[in-house]
């Protein structure tokens, strides 16, 4: 791919390591440049580097009417010999093509949009937050830019891709565990719609629920099927639960669960992990009766920007609390957070192909 550059005046962009004061939060800063590349005539055109500012866009582009936008999460991190390397980017590119798919964008081969990642980390690597924790957040996304009205796929799009110097999600990290509230009011996918997808819409979605779980003293929402029987999602994150010999069960991937890539490399760690981790079905019911017999002991949430979030205890819309173990972050759950974070740190090996 052959990307054209135009930088940023050597005097207005970064000439030193960025050494951040405080904790840098989760995708609050920008890098000096970004990279944008548009869909025009049946073909991904026009490659290029620019300076980090606002688009121009007709007022009728559809991604504005009709929510034709989908967008990744990815992170690279320093190792100790100062590169920065990224974590299992070909998951997040692959995974692109599938939202593409459900929301009739067209597909952006994975090398280009590897390459554009690359190239754009490699301007700004300057940007890279030297601070414990750190990561640069990668943040790919597509939107839909014709103008036009009328409700059918759009013709034109635009590739673009951000990058956030960032710390942990949550302020207090994985140190901290939350409370879910479980909601049979709210869902957030249904089989056959695009609950599979990092599509706009489905966060945009999430946003009336997540502040019904703030009312109730609740950090996010666990979803529910439809039928309000199985456990479906919390908040951004897969869910995951810790049965008392250390067994990881995530819920089985169905159409309206988001694929997470934290949760994929748990499955295939496996042995790694010291421990088996699977997946099932998680009936709401026998989940709660198993938490208050003490079968669970650690619950929570995998996802690329909190990694793993543990959950210390679930409210009912009826006030009813159950607390998971002593409601406190569990043993094993740290553990899975160490090596993982680990891995991606370079401080201890990853699979083959996963960090570069
Ligand atoms: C993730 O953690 O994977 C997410 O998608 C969170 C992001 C929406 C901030």
């Amino acid at each position: 791919m052959d990307i054209k550059y135009t930088l940023k005046p050597a005097s207005e962009r970064r000439t030193e390591p960025f050494r951040p004061e405080g904790n840098v939060g989760f995708g609050n800063l920008r890098t000096d440049h970004m990279f944008l590349m548009d869909y025009r005539d049946g073909q991904w055109q026009d490659p290029r580097i620019v300076p980090y500012g606002p688009f121009e866009m007709a007022p009728g582009a559809m991604s504005l009417h009709y929510g034709q936008s989908i967008f990744e999460g990815a992170k690279a991190f320093m190792h100790e010999d100062g590169e920065i390397y990224t974590f299992r980017l070909n998951k997040n590119a692959e995974r692109m093509n599938r939202s593409a798919e459900i929301v009739c964008i067209p597909n952006l081969p994975e090398q280009m949009q590897l390459a554009a990642i690359n190239a754009l980390i490699d301007v700004d690597r300057l940007w890279f937050p030297m601070q414990e924790g750190a990561c640069l957040y990668i943040r790919p996304f597509i939107f839909a830019t014709e103008d036009r009205l009328s409700v059918s796929p759009s013709n034109q799009y635009t590739f673009c891709v951000i990058l956030s110097p960032s710390g942990a999600y949550y302020s207090a990290g994985v140190n901290q565990a939350i409370r879910l509230l479980i909601s049979k009011q709210f869902h957030r996918a249904v089989s056959g719609g695009t609950g599979a997808s990092k599509a706009a819409g489905n966060y945009a979605a999430s946003l009336r629920a997540g502040k019904a779980a703030a009312a109730y003293g609740a950090a996010q929402v666990l979803y529910l099927d439809a039928g309000n029987r199985q456990i479906e999602e919390v908040g951004a994150m897969n869910h995951f639960h810790i049965l008392k010999d250390g067994t990881v069960i995530i819920p089985s991937f169905t159409d309206t669960i988001l694929k997470s890539i934290t949760s994929q490399s748990m499955l295939e760690l496996g042995d790694l992990l010291g421990c088996e981790v699977r997946q099932e079905t998680v009936m709401l019911d026998k989940f709660i009766a198993d938490i208050e017999a003490g079968e669970i002991i650690e619950a929570g949430g995998f996802g690329t920007a909190a990694v793993v979030s543990p959950v210390g205890s679930y409210i009912f819309e009826d006030g009813r609390v159950v607390t998971v173990g002593n409601g406190e972050v569990g043993e094993h759950t740290l553990r899975l957070y160490r090596l993982y974070t680990d891995m991606q740190k370079g401080l201890v090996a990853a699979p083959p192909g996963w960090v570069q």
